[in-house]
């Protein structure tokens, strides 16, 4: 399957960089072909809600690092969006290439989809986290996505935290089930 990571994080070798290696591997492992996207290091510019794409039916007026994107989200069968909780909700750098999403929007509902959520977070309770999880679901309805699994990594403010517990694994392991029903 072709698999495309989006991650959010500035942090070369920070915990959700960490999670999206762990997952990347695993999904590699069974034969995938992985592509990754750092947002936070690429040129992509806040949708300006200009309207001229139409939706996706025309091309978009922005030209950044986002049309470097575009042709593989479109043949995606899984996006995997990696990102550390800020201030509660996605990172703005994965925050405006998400929105960016509206330039194909059309084309993103042909192919049917898969999705994952690998999210960091200092926070120990789960529910802290429900404007990231509650758009990656509203989103998922929108798109007609399907959700094949998150890991939501509490309580890993950092590198050294989080390679002390089981979300490591569990991204692996996720990663290793992206295999074609
Ligand atoms: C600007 C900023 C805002 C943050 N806001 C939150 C937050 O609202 N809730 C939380 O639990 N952690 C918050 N954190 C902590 C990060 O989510 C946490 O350190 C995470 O592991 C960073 O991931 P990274 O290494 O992939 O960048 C914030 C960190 C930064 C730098």
């Amino acid at each position: 399957m072709n698999i495309v990571i989006l991650t959010g994080s500035p942090h070369r070798g920070g915990t959700s960089d960490y999670l999206a290696e762990r997952f990347e591997e695993g999904a590699k492992r069974v034969g995938n072909r992985v592509v990754r996207f750092d947002t936070a290091f690429m040129n992509v510019g806040f949708c300006r809600g200009c309207n001229r794409c139409e939706g996706g039916l025309k091309d978009c007026v922005l030209k950044d690092d986002f049309e470097l994107m575009k042709p593989e989200l479109l043949d995606a069968d899984v996006i995997v969006f990696a990102m550390p909780l800020i201030y509660y909700g996605v990172p703005g750098q994965l925050k405006c290439a998400i929105d960016r999403f509206y330039g194909i929007d059309f084309g993103l509902r042909k192919k049917q989809k898969s999705v994952v959520l690998l999210l960091t977070c200092g926070e120990i309770h789960e529910e802290r986290c429900i404007s990231v999880t509650s758009e990656y679901q509203l989103m998922n309805e929108y798109f007609g996505w399907y959700d094949l699994g998150k890991v939501i990594a509490l309580g890993s403010m950092n590198r050294e935290l989080i390679e002390k517990t089981q979300y490591g694994d569990e991204a692996y392991e996720l990663g290793r089930k992206m295999v074609r029903e």
